[in-house]
């Protein structure tokens, strides 16, 4: 059974509801980088204010900044764990294999959710978060075209990748992710 998996797919596929699913089936921890850098917003500090105004145009906060954030979770925490959101690009998960290699802790399989355009625009206009509106969700698909689905051929080349209809209802999406983890 996979301990330490990635939650690969564009915005509004499902990252986090199947992230959190899951985490909680096989008792991981659920690392996402837009929670934890939403909560440093929330909270005011430093690295919130830094993180806001770019979040807020659906771009990506600087590399350095998000791997400290996870660097830090891993190193401290002893047992599997399920990364959403991260990495989101080449370097980021360059960075992310050598710390990997550095904790004795490979990453054992890559979960690629795949969804329409036009579905992902409805569920993320329906929910509503801040970086919700339309002009900022078309940004963060372009984001996700130019730095992140190049890691998709990262990860395959290393055979980790395994790809998810996430069409369809939250219950019948989480069966097809546990199917695919075999
Ligand atoms: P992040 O929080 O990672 O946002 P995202 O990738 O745009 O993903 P979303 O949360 O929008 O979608 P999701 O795929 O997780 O789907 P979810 O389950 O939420 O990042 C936000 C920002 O933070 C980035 O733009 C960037 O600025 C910054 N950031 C984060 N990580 C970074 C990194 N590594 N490097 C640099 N910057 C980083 O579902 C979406 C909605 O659909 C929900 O309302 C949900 O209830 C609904 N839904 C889910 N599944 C279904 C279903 N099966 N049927 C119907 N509705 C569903």
């Amino acid at each position: 059974m996979s301990k330490r998996l990635l939650f690969l797919g564009p915005p509004g596929a499902g990252k986090g509801t199947q992230a959190q699913l899951l985490a909680a089936e096989r008792d991981l921890l659920h690392l996402s980088t837009g929670e934890l850098l939403r909560a440093e917003v929330q909270a005011g500090t430093a690295l919130g204010a830094e993180a806001q105004a770019v979040m807020a145009r659906g771009e990506l906060v600087s590399d350095a900044l998000v791997l400290a954030i996870v660097r830090d979770r891993l190193i401290s925490h002893d047992g599997g764990w399920l990364l959403d959101g991260f990495p989101r690009n080449l370097a980021q998960a360059e960075a992310l294999s050598e710390l990997l290699e550095e904790l004795n802790q490979p990453i054992e399989c890559v979960v690629l959710l795949q969804l329409d355009d036009g579905i992902l625009l409805q569920r993320l206009l329906s929910r509503g978060r801040d970086d919700d509106n339309e002009a900022v969700i078309r940004n963060r698909l372009e984001v996700y075209r130019e730095q992140t689905a190049p890691l998709i051929a990262f990860y395959r080349q290393l055979g980790l990748i395994r790809e998810v209809e996430a069409e369809g209802a939250v219950e019948t999406v989480a069966q097809r992710v546990v199917d695919g983890l075999g």
